[in-house]
């Protein structure tokens, strides 16, 4: 039998449909930029996200990069939430390719790091001895805050206080599509504020592979040669980018819409979840208040908890009931719903967790330990 596989929405495979449209996709050279599939997901893209042009790119990583090195000179800087993908989980390619350095500020368990604190982060230009503050970023929807979505007012804020300095925003948006759908709005409203915006396709939108990056025309252009720089100039590409074309259709005939499916199991996870002795919080970013897992928490298709006994043994104990889930960054453990993911796998989940937390012997003594005291 296939695994309950939770442990990111990166494992989804590609839909029968995809599939049929890949093996019909019309191909050329992408590299002399004569691929029509390409050609057509990258202007979808561009018009879902109001933009005037896109670029399909091999994955959020590189759409990232290769954002920054459109946006930035060499030795300049951006401003970035603490625990973003860009300055945590990309192997610090800002630097090493990039050639940029970043300033970092602490978010808020909502995602977001005040628009105060980063107008107090621009350096000052006139000053030989410092850096030059070149980029902002946010990240949304908001992964270690347990996959907070970022409202348009907020994005709107940030990128008020990065153009008042003459700095673009950038929204690494990897799962910006279960942003859009958790607050109910139009994809402009998130993506309009910013210069440039990168989604995945190969995370809850099902893709087997790619990003997508979106902007002006001219820092496309750039981007397009910073992909070259970067090796991730590709060729007959369009049999990826007619996975994307599916992925990105208007309502239940695309994989936009249906998101909101893994957002109810995640809740319905994560309340399952908050019944069971052993599971908790310890109070951070994902989970601020101590104590319960606080399933209101959930407003994407992150589920993030403690567990009061070792990590490892209950990972492995969830495993051998076929339920695969992953530790995370600030101790906790990660579940994400997805399109492989039914309502049925969300009670099979439960149960499988309960009885791995019985097997498992509650870890008092570590000071790891992973539900905070107030825990009941
Ligand atoms: C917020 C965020 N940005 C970027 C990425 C990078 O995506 P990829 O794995 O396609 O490089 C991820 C991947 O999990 C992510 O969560």
């Amino acid at each position: 039998m296939e695994p309950i596989d939770l442990r990111s929405d990166t494992v989804t495979k590609p839909t029968d449909e995809m599939r049929r449209a890949m093996a019909a996709a019309e191909v050329g050279d992408d590299v002399f930029d004569d691929d029509p599939t390409v050609h057509a997901l990258q202007e979808r893209a561009a018009e879902l996200l109001g933009k005037e042009a896109g670029l399909f790119v091999a994955s959020g990583a590189m759409g990232n990069l290769v954002a920054q090195m459109a946006h930035l000179a060499r030795g300049q800087e951006t401003i970035a939430p603490a625990s973003s993908h860009i300055v945590s989980d990309e192997a610090a390619s800002y630097a090493v390719v990039a050639g940029a350095g970043v300033r970092v500020l602490q978010e808020h368990p909502d995602g977001t790091v005040d628009p105060e604190a980063i107008a107090a982060a621009f350096r000052d230009p006139s000053d030989v001895h410092e850096p030059i503050t070149g980029l902002v970023t946010i990240e949304n929807a908001h992964a270690h805050s347990m996959g907070q979505p970022l409202t348009p007012a907020y994005t709107a804020a940030v990128a008020a206080v990065a153009h008042d300095r003459g700095v673009p925003l950038h929204v690494d948006g990897a799962r910006l599509w279960n942003a859009v759908v958790a607050l109910g709005v139009r994809p402009t409203d998130l993506s309009g504020p910013a210069d440039s915006v990168t989604f995945c396709l190969s995370k809850g939108l099902a893709c087997p592979v790619g990003s997508v990056l979106v902007g002006k025309r001219d820092f496309i252009w750039r981007a397009r040669r910073a992909r070259k720089l970067v090796g991730g100039g590709m060729r007959q590409v369009g049999v990826l980018a007619a996975a994307g074309l599916v992925a990105l259709r208007d309502g239940p005939a695309g994989m936009i819409e249906r998101l909101g499916e893994d957002h109810a199991n995640a809740r319905r996870l994560a309340e399952g979840l908050a019944d069971l002795d052993g599971i908790g919080s310890a109070g951070d970013i994902a989970q601020p208040t101590p104590g319960r897992l606080d399933p209101s928490r959930v407003r994407t298709n992150f589920v993030m908890f403690k567990v009061d006994r070792d990590r490892a043994a209950f990972l492995a104990a969830l495993r051998a009931r076929g339920v695969l889930m992953v530790e995370y960054p600030h101790g906790q453990v990660r579940a994400v719903t997805h399109h492989g993911i039914s309502a049925d796998d969300i009670e099979t989940t439960i149960v499988a967790v309960r009885a791995a937390l019985a097997e498992s012997v509650p870890d008092t003594t570590s000071s790891a330990s992973p539900v905070a005291a107030g825990h009941p």
